[in-house]
Formats: structure tokens, C-alpha cells, sequence
């Protein structure tokens, strides 16, 4: 049994099979094909933090697989009144064919697969968002081939998005230019688990600009994260340099993509123009978190498929 906790829990060839699936699925649901695979199966969703795109992906995509969810919050379930995680896995895990998990630390969600009878999903955790870097995958090669050898501006917090992002550079072969302020680094220890990494797979840049120099993609994320809230004020002060203009996109290459996991806040980490602009392919983006979660749930419960 698989689970899928991070991005460097699959290998390079898993990712392969997954994104050409992922187009598959893709292709037929825009041609309103069926594709059961997953009929009578049931995924629990559970969620400590807030979500729109996870939970309609997952939600939405599980119904067009033929099986059907169960949604769970801390607030109207027994896991807001300390049920141990142990124990919610056991009983969870006991009625479900798999499960999708949105909390704070990662050693939750760990702890939960280990006591897991099915595959465990993260939904985002303050460390990773595997699915999110998933689909921002998927829709760079949808828009511009192969992302191998390609170069990736990270502009904004050290967090789960690009502790991810590292993770994929150094399993997919590009490059993360990672920019971010004083005192909000990437943990490299924590990105990469202690564990040695292709040499180049990204560079740090104390200069957003410079980061975005010869970019194929710029990217960035909220200044302050679910979980991160207290610490907003001084956010605001620390990251007023790291908001994605259109300064920033002329630095990149002239066919450069922008990229933004969402919710954005406009004026903030990036300019309404840049977000809003032509090189903007967020809403695909959005979209094709529920493509790549579908061939993902299959993936886990009944591995690679045929055609
Ligand atoms: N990008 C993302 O995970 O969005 P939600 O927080 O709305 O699920
Ligand atoms: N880094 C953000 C991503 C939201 C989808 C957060 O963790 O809140």
C-alpha cells in the first residue's frame, strides 16, 4: 500500500505514468466520457484548516470516478475534541477505500498513515502541498512541453509550497530560483528530509528580480499561511519587497508563465496586472488540481492502468 505524503514519496517514473494519465482523464472529461474506475469506492476528506479548490477537486473528482466522499471538519467531528489521530485512523480507515488529509504538522498526517488500512492523501500540511505542485506540473507541460531543465522563480515565504517545489525540482530535473526574505528561508533540511539532493537543483537569490531572470515560470504564494495568522503584521513589513509586478515578469523569459496556488491577495504577493495578465494560467491551474487528484486516487487504489 502506497501513500502519498509528499512530493518525494513517488519516483520519477510514477510521475510519468501519472501526468500522461492525468491528460487521459483530462481529455474525457472535457468530452463528457465516462470513467468509473473507482465505483463503490469511498475517499474521506478531512479538513483542520479552510479550503474551496482541495476540497471541490477531490469532492468533485471522486463523483466523476463513480465513488463518493465523506467530508469531515475538526469542528463537527470527534477530532476537534482530542480524539488521538491513532485512533481516528483505525475507524476512518476501517469504512473508507482512502483518505485526504488538510492539518497543521506533518507528523500528523504521518502518524495517521501509519495507522492507516488505506492510502493516505496530503491535502496540504504546514510543511508540503504535493497535489498543488502536481498540478502546477501538469499545467506548465500542458502549456509548454517538458518541465526538465526548465527554471522555476520561487518569489515570496519559505513554506509548504516551496519546500514542495524543491522536492520536485531535485526528482523532475529543473531548477527552483528561490527568493525570500530575511528571516522566512526554505528549510533545505526540512524540504529535502535530511537527505542529499542533485547538485543545481535550485539557487538562492536575496533579489526577487534576480530570481526571475531567465525564468520559464514565476511563481509565489500568500505572505502568510493557514496556521501563520498572528504573525501577519510583521509579514506585511518583512515581504512589501516580494510582490510579483510586472517588473519581475519582464526579467523572465518573454514566454514565462505566472503561477499562484490561490487564494491571492491582489496588491500584496502579486499585482492584479501580472494575475490578471496574459501570462497569467492560474485558472488552468485551479482546474487541473482535479485532473491530477483523480489519476492520483487511482493510482493509489488500483495502481497503473491500462490505455
Ligand atoms: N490551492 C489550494 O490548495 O486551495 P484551497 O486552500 O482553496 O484548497
Ligand atoms: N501556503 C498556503 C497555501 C494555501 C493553499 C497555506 O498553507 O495557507
Amino acid at each position: 500500500m502506497k501513500h502519498y505524503l509528499q512530493f518525494s514519496d513517488f519516483t520519477a517514473d510514477e510521475y510519468d505514468y501519472l501526468l500522461a494519465r492525468a491528460a487521459l482523464i483530462k481529455k474525457k472529461f472535457k468530452g463528457y466520457e465516462k470513467h468509473h474506475t473507482l465505483s463503490d469506492r469511498t475517499l474521506a476528506m478531512i479538513f483542520e484548516k479552510a479550503s474551496t479548490r482541495t476540497r471541490v477537486s477531490f469532492e468533485a473528482g471522486m463523483y466523476q470516478l463513480g465513488g463518493s466522499v465523506v467530508h469531515l471538519t475538526t469542528g463537527d467531528s470527534q477530532l476537534g475534541r482530542a480524539e488521538p489521530i491513532e485512533d481516528s485512523a483505525r475507524v476512518i480507515s476501517r469504512m473508507t477505500d482512502l483518505v485526504m488529509i488538510r492539518t497543521f504538522g506533518q507528523d500528523k498526517i504521518e502518524r495517521f498513515a501509519e495507522y492507516s488500512r488505506v492510502p493516505v492523501i496530503n491535502g496540504l500540511t504546514n510543511e508540503f502541498h504535493p497535489c498543488q505542485i502536481l498540478a502546477d506540473i501538469f499545467t506548465f507541460i500542458e502549456h509548454r512541453g517538458s518541465i526538465k531543465g526548465k527554471v522555476v522563480a520561487w518569489v515570496g515565504d519559505g513554506n509548504n509550497m516551496a519546500n514542495t517545489w524543491l522536492q520536485a525540482a531535485d526528482l523532475l530535473g529543473f531548477k527552483v530560483h528561490l527568493s525570500t526574505p530575511g528571516g522566512y528561508e526554505v528549510d533545505e533540511q526540512l524540504a529535502f528530509n535530511g537527505k542529499p539532493v542533485h547538485p543545481g537543483c535550485y539557487e538562492v537569490f536575496q533579489n526577487p528580480l534576480d530570481a526571475c531572470k531567465g525564468a520559464d515560470l514565476v511563481t509565489t504564494d500568500v505572505w502568510t499561511s493557514m496556521g501563520y495568522e498572528a504573525e501577519n503584521e510583521a509579514r506585511k513589513k518583512a515581504f512589501a519587497d516580494w510582490c510579483v509586478d510586472a517588473e519581475m515578469m519582464a526579467a523572465a523569459k518573454a514566454d514565462a508563465l505566472f503561477m499562484h496556488c490561490l487564494p491571492a491577495h491582489r496588491g500584496e504577493e502579486v499585482e492584479a496586472d501580472v494575475i490578471d495578465g496574459p501570462q497569467s494560467v492560474v485558472w488552468d491551474e485551479a482546474e487541473n488540481r482535479m485532473h491530477v487528484q483523480k489519476a492520483l486516487m487511482e493510482y493509489l487504489l488500483l495502481g497503473r492502468q491500462p490505455g
